[in-house]
């Protein structure tokens, strides 16, 4: 898909910089021409020779330079791309993209091209979740610009959390998966369901599940970006809203139940990714509960179970999805929900796996079919997890 593409890389000065070598190799190893543009932070953290080496052009790092043997004033690379990555995009960078900027020859390039952007923010988690950092990458997502999501995991400045750039693999990955997927479920309606639910026991305190929403909001924007309208009905989660998905905010089992039915009889695919609680305090407390006593006994009583209602109203032409989150008998107890719940597919986690289930950025899953085939997937990003449900949901819906 790379093959004889121009490709632009742009690279801030960040101490991800190192990856985007990487990066830079593996594009032209797949057969792409790269023209790489270093900013002058990005020049601290690795020279020009590296990326020119790696890439065979030559490296722009000034608007004020000479002039190279083709032509790269101000905005021919910006004519010539036919995508532009970047990576690591620094908070600074972000910011000045966001306010148009264009005091160099990346911010300039950027101002100037049609093609298609992406951007890996990479920085320090508080400067990540800053929110002058939020609004401008909101802003550039709203532009229309690829966000590639930041990982978590331990950074540069030595603490752990959200803003490292992601391995070179998995940002072509998720390059590749939006170039290869481009608009093939237009006209379909997919009603994603996402994180877990709060049940409350009094006005401050709630019963939840560790479902930060990454699995969901992984297949919201993966089928927004393939064309479909998308709703996304979502229990508390952290993140941001994808782009252009159609977006339903809830806290208990009981408020999602209510939107999913109110959208389900206009959908065409319902994938259910949320972690409902099986179960709700009987009897809120309506003011907080003061701790009188050694023992509090709060009784529970059962949820509704949402895909189940679905199972049971759903029409021979919607598709309909679960997942299954266990930490015994995997296939077992996803068959037995396959079947109780009347699904098309099940998807099984073995939510035991560090690398799988709960708040990971990678998944390992199992997919269990009607017709009885079982699917092992190897591990993946949710990013690329998304892709592929999507892709063999389609193929579902085309039998
Ligand atoms: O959000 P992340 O941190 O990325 O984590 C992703 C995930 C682990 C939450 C996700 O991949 C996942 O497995 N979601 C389903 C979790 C779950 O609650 O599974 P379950 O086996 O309890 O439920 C089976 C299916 O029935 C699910 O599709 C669930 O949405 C649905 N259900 C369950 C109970 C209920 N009362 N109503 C429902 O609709």
């Amino acid at each position: 898909m790379l093959k004889d593409k121009n490709i632009v890389l742009g690279v801030t000065g960040g101490i991800a910089a190192y990856k985007s070598v990487e990066i830079a190799s593996r594009l032209r190893k797949a057969g792409a021409s790269v023209h790489v543009i270093m900013t002058a932070g990005a020049q601290n953290f690795i020279t020009p020779l590296t990326f020119r080496e790696i890439t065979g052009n030559p490296v722009i790092t000034t608007m004020w330079g000479e002039v190279h043997n083709y032509n790269v004033e101000h905005i021919a690379l910006a004519q010539l791309a036919d995508l532009v990555i970047v990576a690591p995009a620094t908070a600074n960078f972000l910011a000045k993209a966001a306010m148009g900027m264009a005091d160099d020859m990346l911010t300039t390039t950027l101002l100037a091209t049609k093609a298609p952007i992406y951007f890996a923010p990479a920085m320090n988690t508080n400067m990540y979740n800053n929110p002058l950092t939020q609004t401008n990458i909101q802003s550039l997502v709203d532009l229309g610009w690829h966000l590639i999501p930041p990982a978590s995991g331990h950074l540069a400045c030595g603490i752990d959390g959200v803003g490292r750039m992601p391995d070179p693999v998995e940002i072509l990955d998720f390059v590749l998966e939006n170039i290869a997927h481009k608009a093939d479920l237009q006209g379909k309606k997919i009603l994603v369901t996402a994180a877990g639910t709060y049940e409350p026991i009094d006005p401050v305190r709630y019963i939840g599940n560790r479902s930060s929403g990454k699995m969901g909001y992984a297949i919201a924007a993966a089928a927004q970006k393939r064309g479909a309208e998308v709703i996304l009905v979502s229990g508390p989660s952290a993140l941001m809203p994808p782009q252009g998905v159609d977006f339903i905010g809830v806290e208990s089992a009981a408020q999602m139940r209510e939107a999913v039915l109110k959208h389900f009889p206009k959908t065409d695919i319902v994938i259910k990714a949320a972690a409902v609680a099986d179960y709700r305090v009987r009897n809120v407390a309506e003011q907080k509960i003061k701790k009188n006593d050694d023992k509090l006994t709060l009784v529970l009583e059962k949820n509704p179970d949402i895909l189940k209602e679905l199972g049971e109203k759903k029409n021979s032409d919607q598709i309909l999805v679960g997942f299954a989150a266990e930490t015994q008998n995997l296939l077992e107890y996803a068959q037995a929900k396959l079947e109780k719940k009347n699904l098309d597919m099940i998807v099984a986690n073995d939510v035991s796996r560090k690398d799988a289930g709960f708040n990971t950025d990678t998944n390992v899953v199992k997919l269990l079919y009607k017709n009885g085939t079982i699917e092992e997937m190897p591990i993946m990003t949710k990013q690329k997890l998304a892709n592929e449900l999507l892709s063999k949901i389609i193929r579902l819906k085309n039998q």
